[in-house]
């Protein structure tokens, strides 16, 4: 071979090596990454606008008003300060976007098959009334009732569910997804046990922290409920079931005067990021 040309591909092929040699190793790499990532994050995080930091502790609070009040004060502050129920389901949208799933949409997806086209539905605690909306976009005939603190869509009705108007058996399914949240949610437990029909259905989503699974079952049936099917979204939620039965009101009574709610259901508290 010409030396020249030998010569040449020698200088390419040191070239070559000392570029590797000199390149950063690719397990610092990643680090380095990370490093500039957490800076980042540190950067934007001191930049985040106040206004971001107030709506999400505005809703914190507001969640926390919830979970810590009885039904009749969180009412009034709701219907005394309207605004605040839109910040509040603001913040909640953002925090469903962190879930696995939301649990409304299991009962959503359930409640749209043939074999409800029929019963009469109570949603209670509904929120923005999301349930009603997709069931009537698929079936526009269903009768569904839906209930909230606070009102931000149309079909809403403003009610306190302790103190719902509607007959006593007048309701084939009731739900609560995620809405046992006031400290006398025993009475919301009472009131819809009042409006549903004898082996009406209820549907209740709760946050799995909350709650002892067999204990919160055995609360539900001293209310007249009995479980059909227990059900978790991984280990965020339970998803249940129960059949309602027309439970002893003296026995009732009793088992309401001497149970502390706080047994039962502790506050859903959201971290401050
Ligand atoms: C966490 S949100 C869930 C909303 C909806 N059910 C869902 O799953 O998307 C709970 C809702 O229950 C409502 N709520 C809580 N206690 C209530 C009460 N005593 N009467 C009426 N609504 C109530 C709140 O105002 C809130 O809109």
């Amino acid at each position: 071979m010409d030396k020249s040309v030998s010569e040449s591909i020698t200088d390419i092929m040191k070239r070559q090596v000392d570029a590797f040699k000199h390149a950063k190793k690719p397990t610092q790499k990643p680090h380095e990454e990370q490093k500039r990532a957490k800076k980042r994050k540190r950067t934007e995080k001191k930049l985040r606008p106040a206004e971001v930091e107030l709506k999400s502790s505005r809703f914190r609070w507001l969640n926390e008003l919830l979970y810590t009040s009885d039904s009749k004060s969180s009412f009034q502050y709701f219907k005394d300060n309207e605004g605040c129920f839109q910040d509040y389901h603001d913040g909640f949208k953002n925090q469903v976007k962190k879930w696995p799933k939301n649990p409304v949409d299991i009962f959503i997806t359930e409640l749209k098959k043939e074999k409800y086209s029929s019963k009469v539905i109570a949603d209670l605690g509904c929120g923005e009334g999301n349930l009603e909306l997709e069931i009537k976009k698929h079936d526009p005939n269903r009768e569904i009732y839906s209930y909230d603190i606070g009102k931000i869509n149309e079909h809403v009705i403003q009610a306190d569910i302790a103190h719902l108007p509607l007959e006593d058996n007048s309701v084939d399914i009731a739900i609560f997804s995620l809405s046992l949240m006031s400290t006398n949610f025993l009475d919301h437990l009472l009131e819809a046990n009042r409006i549903l029909k004898v082996d009406g259905l209820l549907f209740v989503a709760e946050v799995s922290s909350r709650l002892e699974i067999n204990k919160f079952v055995s609360l539900l049936h001293k209310f007249g409920f009995k479980k059909k099917k227990v059900g978790q979204i991984k280990t965020f939620f339970y998803v249940m079931t129960f059949q309602s039965f027309k439970a002893n009101k003296k026995k009732v009574k009793k088992v309401l005067k001497e149970t502390n709610p706080d047994d039962y259901l502790t506050p859903c508290k959201y971290k401050k990021r």
